[in-house]
Order: C-alpha cells, then structure tokens, then sequence
C-alpha cells in the first residue's frame, strides 16, 4: 500500500511541475512516506529523518516532510521529534502535499532566514479520485492498483485503522478504468491492493463480481490481490478464482496465530480450526496455488503452549512464504492496554524458532519444485 502511495505522491509531484531526483543530495525536498505498523519500521524512520544534516541540506531551500502513517499517528508532536521537520501530511492528505510544498518553497526562497513556519494536514478523510490516475508507475510490467482504503477490521495489536481511518471502497468503474489505462501503457500484470480486499463493495459488485470483471481485461496476462482477511474468505471465491485463468494462483493469508486463545484477544473473529478449513479450501479448489501468511509472536500473554499451536500450524499447512514479526506496542490499539509481558528474548527465540522452520519448509518445497 505504501510503494502504491509513494507513486501517487510521485505523479502528483510530477504533474505539478517537480523532477523526482535519485539522491537526497541533489533534492529540494525529501519526503519521508512512512509505516507505523511496527515499532522498528518508526525508528528506523527517525533515524533516516536525524542522518539529514545541515551539511546534506546545502544552500538550497531544502525541505522535509514526513507523510503517511506515521505523521497521523503524530500529528504535531513530529516536530517535537525532529525539529528538521517542515511538514507533515496524513495518508488521507497526500494530495495535498504539492500545494503544500509551494508555500513552503515561496516562504524559504523569500525569506529563508525567518523561515520558521511548521504545516501539518493531518484532518482529511477522502482522497480524491483523480490522484490515482496520474499514470505514474515504477515498474513496466506491473501495477498496483487500490481497490479500498482503510480499515476498521480493528485487530487488537494493529495500528491502521486509527492511521488510515474507517474503509471506503472506491467505485469499480474507476478502478476498472485506471486498470485499462494502465494495460494501455504496457502493464501485463496487476496486484489490486485493500487491507481487506475480501469485503469490497460497490453497489452490487462485491470481491467475487469484481475479480470476475478484472480477468476479462482485455490485454492483461494476470493479476492478483493482497491482502485477504481469513474471516470474510469465502470458499465462494476460490471457485469463481479458479475459472479466472488470469488469476495469478498467489493468496496471502495472514494467520497471525495458531491458538484459538491468542486468536481471540488479536479479535480475529476465526479459530484455528476455521483457517486450516480455509486452507484445504483453496488447496483443493486452486490447483497449485501458493500461498503466504503473516505471523506475530511473542503478542501479551503468549505463553509455550500457545506458541507451540502456532509452530505446529506452520508445520502443517507448509506456507510458501511466512513474514514473521515480533509483537510490538502501538499507541491507542486495545492490545497497548495488555500488558507486554512476553520478554525481548523469548520474542526472539519465538521468531527464530519459526524463521528456522519456514526455512526449512521453502527448502523441502524447492527441491521437490526442482524434480
Ligand atoms: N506488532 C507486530 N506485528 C504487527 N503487525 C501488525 N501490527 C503489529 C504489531 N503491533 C504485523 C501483522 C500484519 C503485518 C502487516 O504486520 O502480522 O499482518
Ligand atoms: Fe490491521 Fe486487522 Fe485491518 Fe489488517 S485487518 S489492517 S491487521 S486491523
């Protein structure tokens, strides 16, 4: 989602006259697109914001900003963080970072030793449609293309809902459209993009309508669509999947955790018994599909036994791919108010033990790959 909003924010620079440069050196501006999922993706943000010395900010009217996740979930309070910091605008407010950067250029070109002046947006709910359609894009062969934005699935441990606001889904017209536009500049390959993509809707079309109408693009070779939330995946949709021939066989699907305990404090709203189900499901029904997760150890209140019936899923189901993380606190989430009670060690030796395990899996599955 962030690669995708970095290109949005790329092409409307683009459009408002800017050049996008490959060093920090030769910018007038750097603009930070931030994650504050995880603890560790903040500091390193910080980090990289504090390298950006006076002595890299030449004589130019340099200016930083700091936008996404990170700058709605500190508002104001990142100046106090960095006061190098010119600007910070949420994810509901990227498009309006090229008015924005205006001013603040007008104000340091024309007075650049009174310049003192601090803006943060970080108020706004909707984006604009139009700044989807800028035709920016990194890659040749491939886009991401948003289907919704937001959350409000509000999984105890995670940020994005209070950073990304309630979801909106936007009009499939538009998304069919930007799709098209996108195929007709050579992209053969598209990976729509939502927190949730399962419960798309608009109007009458849900997820397995839409699906449905990307694979009769005409001129796009695959597609296909990260990230799914267990509980709203339908055995309904593998089967419309598995007569789309340009669906792209990949589904990502984030378990979080193999204990049903641990599930229900995450407010996952599925058991373990449930994921497995879902698992056969598409093995079954989408012929050598492969298939990813996310999972999260260490979370308050894991105990051995609870950890133990997350390794023992990841051995059974034989992911092709597993992201594994450390729990870490985020502010505002229910689970801030759990104690984090599981160690920095034991959290370590947890992702190792599983890290070492997935390895294991991927090695097994490639060599039988290679037969
Ligand atoms: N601590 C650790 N991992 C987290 N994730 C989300 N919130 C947290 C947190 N507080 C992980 C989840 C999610 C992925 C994008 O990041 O596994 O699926
Ligand atoms: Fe976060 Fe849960 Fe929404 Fe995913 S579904 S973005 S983990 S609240």
């Amino acid at each position: 989602m962030n690669v995708r909003d970095s290109e949005v924010i790329a092409g409307l620079l683009n459009k408002a006259g800017y050049k996008i440069v490959d060093t920090e050196k030769k910018a007038d501006a750097v603009i930070f697109n931030t994650c504050s999922v995880r603890q560790h993706a903040e500091e390193r943000v910080w980090s990289a914001i504090g390298r950006l010395k006076p002595d890299v900010l030449n004589s130019k009217p340099k200016i930083i900003g700091l936008v996404g996740c990170m700058a709605q979930a500190y508002k104001e309070k990142a100046f106090e963080k960095a006061g190098n910091i010119d600007f910070v605008a949420g994810p509901q407010d990227i498009h309006k970072i090229p008015r924005i950067l205006e001013g603040l250029i007008n104000s340091k070109v024309q007075n650049p030793k009174l310049f003192e002046k601090k803006i943060w947006e970080t108020a706004g709910s909707i984006r604009p449609e139009e700044i989807y359609h800028s035709g920016y894009r990194q890659e040749k062969n491939h886009a991401y293309v948003v289907i919704s934005e937001g959350c409000e699935n509000f999984c105890s441990y995670c940020i994005v809902p209070y950073v990304r606001g309630p979801l909106r889904h936007r009009d499939y017209k538009d998304i069919l459209k930007e799709i098209k536009q996108a195929v007709d500049s050579g992209i053969t390959k598209i990976t729509l993009l939502g927190q949730n993509v399962n419960t798309y809707q608009c109007g009458n079309v849900d997820f397995v309508n839409f699906v449905e109408r990307v694979n009769s693009v005409k001129g796009l070779e695959a597609f296909g669509f990260i990230t799914s939330h267990p509980k709203d995946t339908t055995l309904d949709l593998f089967k419309a999947l598995a007569n789309c021939e340009r669906f792209n066989k990949y589904l990502h699907l984030p378990v979080q955790s193999g204990s049903d305990r641990i599930l229900k404090l995450m407010n996952r709203g599925y058991t373990r018994e449930f994921y497995l189900n879902l698992v056969e499901g598409y093995r079954k029904i989408i012929k050598k599909g492969s298939l990813s997760t996310d999972i999260i150890v260490g979370f308050p209140s894991e105990t051995e036994a609870d950890f133990q019936q997350t390794y023992d899923l990841v051995r059974r189901v034989e992911f092709d791919k597993a992201y594994i993380f450390k729990y870490s606190v985020r502010p505002n989430t229910k689970a801030a108010e759990f104690v984090d009670d599981v160690e920095k060690r034991e959290k370590e030796r947890r992702h190792q033990l599983i890290l070492d395990l997935q390895k294991s899996i991927s090695k097994a599955k490639n060599a039988k790959k290679d037969i």
